[in-house]
């Protein structure tokens, strides 16, 4: 305080100063110019008087305001040393006003970004201890019920050991989708770029599907024949991710007897594109929107036999994404959904 009052005075006393010294100069002059009293000489004295202090205090206000404002910006910058380091050192009052006004809409957006994704991070925690909570829990009851009394039954000795042995299972899913979401989002993709015949690769996920898809009388198939081989550019192994995700859902979520169906586009521009369609129950069209969502699952109860940890659909994205191509969805609640995704062609 004591420092702010000495600086303001400072300034005060230089800025009288000036004024001082040339009114009493001009004094000097003008007597020396008009030796009697005369209305002229009050008006110049005055017009002078008026246009110098005028200058003087306006340049003394600035430049002391934009010095104290600039060392201010000095002080926070030093927070940012990236902005400081960027931006030439500043001139005159507008560019510093400029300056500050984006510094604070830049530091705004960052506190918000940072909200956002402390927000983000809650909920991931939240739902990953959700998800894991239940297959634990199954596991440890069927371990102390085997502890407490079942050890002698055989029978229900195998029983318990084996549903266990599911709910670790599904432990082991959860915690490798988790694991590959996490990677995804680092940007840690890693994508292994070659060429390969995606005719081929949609076949053997129908042959690793197959058993699965017979539980529900589901039929995996082709539209048409493809005789030739189509060959894409891409990670073979992440594609292939993208196509069981996609086959697993169209099972999941498909009706008995139904089918699902894969076909092969061209595109424009040396693109392709994969559809994969079923006849299940469909999508309410208020949740499409937010289906590539991690963790997000229409049937939220997890009463439903079928129902993953929502993980799926984004790792799906993630990686469509990763390889800069599309992927869209169309669905009718009740009649069956189809999802598509571009892939650069390779001639
Ligand atoms: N082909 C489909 N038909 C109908 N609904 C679907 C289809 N595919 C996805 N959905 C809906 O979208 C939700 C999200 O799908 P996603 O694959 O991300 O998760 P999930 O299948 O529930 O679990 P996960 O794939 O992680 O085991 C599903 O819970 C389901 O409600
Ligand atoms: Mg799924």
């Amino acid at each position: 305080m004591g420092l702010t009052f000495k600086k303001t005075y400072t300034f005060a006393v230089i800025s009288t100063s000036y004024i001082t010294l040339f009114s009493t100069g001009l004094i000097v002059v003008l007597q020396f110019l008009f030796t009697e009293f005369s209305w002229l000489f009050c008006l110049s004295f005055a017009v002078s008087i008026a246009l110098f202090s005028f200058f003087v205090l306006q340049y003394r206000v600035e430049h002391f305001i934009y010095r104290r404002v600039k060392k201010i910006y000095d002080d926070v910058s030093l927070l940012d040393s990236t902005t400081l380091r960027s931006q030439s050192i500043t001139t005159d009052m507008a560019t510093l006003t400029k300056e500050v006004k984006k510094f604070a809409t830049d530091k705004k957006l960052e506190i918000e970004n940072l909200k956002v994704r402390e927000e983000y991070r809650r909920e991931f925690m939240g739902n990953v201890s959700h998800e894991l909570k239940t297959p634990l829990f199954t596991v440890q009851g069927y371990i102390s019920t085997l502890l407490d009394s079942g050890m002698k039954d055989k029978d229900l000795r195998k029983k318990y050991l084996e549903r266990a042995e599911k709910g670790v299972e599904r432990l082991i899913y959860i915690v490798e989708d988790l694991d590959m979401i996490s990677k995804l989002e680092m940007g840690d993709l890693n994508l292994d770029f070659t060429e390969f015949n995606i005719v081929e690769l949609i076949q053997n996920v129908f042959d690793l599907l197959e058993m699965q898809a017979d539980k529900k009388n589901i039929i995996l198939m082709f539209d048409r024949k493809y005789n030739k081989p189509i060959k894409v550019f891409a990670d073979q192994e992440k594609i292939q991710q993208v196509l069981t995700n996609l086959i697993v859902n169209s099972i999941k979520y498909g009706k008995e007897n139904g089918s699902t169906e894969v076909s092969i586009e061209d595109l424009v521009n040396n693109k392709i594109i994969v559809r994969v369609r079923d006849d299940g129950e469909g999508i309410e069209k208020n949740n499409i929107p937010r289906l590539f969502e991690r963790f997000f699952r229409v049937d939220k109860s997890g009463a439903r036999s079928e129902g993953g940890s929502g993980l799926g659909l984004s790792i799906v994205k993630h990686i469509i994404e990763g390889h800069d191509e599309k992927i869209y969805v169309e669905s009718e609640f009740k009649k069956g959904s189809e999802f598509s995704f571009t892939l650069e062609k390779k001639e």
